[in-house]
This record gives C-alpha cells, sequence and structure tokens, in this order.
C-alpha cells in the first residue's frame, strides 16, 4: 500500500465496516508506523482489498483486512492473506494474532482455512455496538503443521482460475456478484 491507493483505500474501508478508520488513519500508519506492513490486492489495475499487520517482537497482529464488496467470494482474501503470512515469515514472526468480531462468520470461517483458532474474548471490544471480539491466534508459523497447511492453500489458489481473466469487461464478470 502506497499513499496513491489512500482514496480507493477508504472507499473499500466505509463499505465494509461499521466503525471505519478515521480518513487520516492509513496515511499515519503508512508515513508513521515503523512497525505495520500494509498491502494491497489488485486485480488488474484496480484495488480490489487490503490488509495489514503490526510486527510486535516475535507476534505479527492483523490490524485490518478488507475485500471491497464487489469482489467478495473469489479468493482474493485468500491470496491477501497468503501474502500477508509471507511478510510475517520473511519478518521473523513466530505466530500471528487477530480480532474479529463474533457475529463475523465469514471472516472466521476465513481465518480458521488458514489455521487461526480461538483462544479467548476481549468483552465489548467494539464500541460502535459492544461487541465482543474473538482473539485467534495461529501455531507456531513455523510448525509443521503451519507449513503444511500454508503450502496446501498456495497449491489450491495457484491452481484456481486468475481473477483477472474472470473479469473481463463486457463478459459475464464477477463483478457485483
Ligand atoms: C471476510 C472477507 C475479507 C472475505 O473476503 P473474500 O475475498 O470474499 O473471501 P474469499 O473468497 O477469499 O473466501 C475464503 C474463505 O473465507 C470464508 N468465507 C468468505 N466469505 C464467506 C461468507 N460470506 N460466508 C462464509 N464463509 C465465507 C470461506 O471459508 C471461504 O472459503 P470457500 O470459498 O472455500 O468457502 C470479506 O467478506 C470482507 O471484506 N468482509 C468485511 C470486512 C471484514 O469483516 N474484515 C475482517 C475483519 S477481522
Amino acid at each position: 500500500m502506497v499513499l496513491d491507493d489512500l482514496s480507493a483505500i477508504q472507499a473499500i474501508e466505509r463499505a465494509a465496516f461499521s466503525a471505519p478508520w478515521p480518513t487520516n488513519a492509513y496515511r499515519t500508519e503508512l508515513e508513521t508506523n515503523k512497525l505495520a506492513h500494509y498491502l494491497v490486492v489488485r486485480v488488474g489495475e484496480e484495488i480490489a482489498g487490503f490488509a495489514g499487520l503490526w510486527l510486535m517482537v516475535d507476534e505479527a497482529h492483523v490490524t485490518t483486512f478488507a475485500i471491497a464488496p464487489a469482489w467478495r467470494r473469489n479468493h482474493l482474501a485468500e491470496r491477501l492473506l497468503v501474502a500477508l503470512l509471507d511478510v510475517a515469515l520473511d519478518r521473523r514472526a513466530t505466530e500471528a494474532t487477530l480480532e474479529v468480531r463474533l457475529s463475523n462468520l465469514p471472516a472466521r470461517r476465513l481465518y480458521e482455512k488458514f489455521g487461526f483458532r480461538p483462544v479467548g474474548l476481549r468483552p465489548r471490544y467494539y464500541t460502535d455496538n459492544n461487541e465482543d471480539a474473538l482473539i485467534m491466534t495461529t501455531e507456531p508459523l513455523r510448525s509443521p503443521e503451519m507449513v503444511a497447511r500454508l503450502a496446501a492453500r498456495r497449491a489450491a489458489l495457484e491452481a484456481a482460475p486468475d481473477p483477472v481473466k474472470l473479469a473481463v469487461p463486457g463478459t459475464d464478470t464477477v463483478r457485483g456478484r
């Protein structure tokens, strides 16, 4: 993610979250937070989603994760999560952790697919509706289980159709599904 991406990021942020981060939050993250790493997923030229993490000592903490509504259910979140975990591994993180709304089943299923497991609750963590956060953490990223799981996800994505080819204008596109 770079500063030029921020207007597209804001549009996705507002569409994806009931309590979006304020406009300047991503700018501040990119400009000042040395612990932060933010990625975008593009389909052709279009930004279809983004994610971020903070590297705190040996832990990678996922701070945000969203796919634009028009691009969902095309396994773009999986591609993005593989890339994010690659950043974590590259920076020698030993595990990854995150908070997710208890009611957010799509996100929970996504994270479970990548080996995140519930380890606790943060009561009333989300101030817009006082919802609890579920804390989810991976097995050690270099454990045989996680290495095998990531390799399997990566192989499945490599074998899947290319989202760019699915989105040729004027054909039966995946957008807006
Ligand atoms: C959660 C989110 C990122 C998923 O993005 P996506 O690109 O549609 O997800 P993918 O197509 O890569 O799906 C991967 C897996 O996630 C799970 N999943 C995704 N959407 C789902 C849904 N609506 N219902 C159930 N499971 C779902 C499935 O396990 C899916 O694998 P499958 O297709 O083999 O069943 C997207 O719905 C989103 O941006 N939501 C709003 C923001 C948000 O909640 N972010 C997470 C904050 S912690």
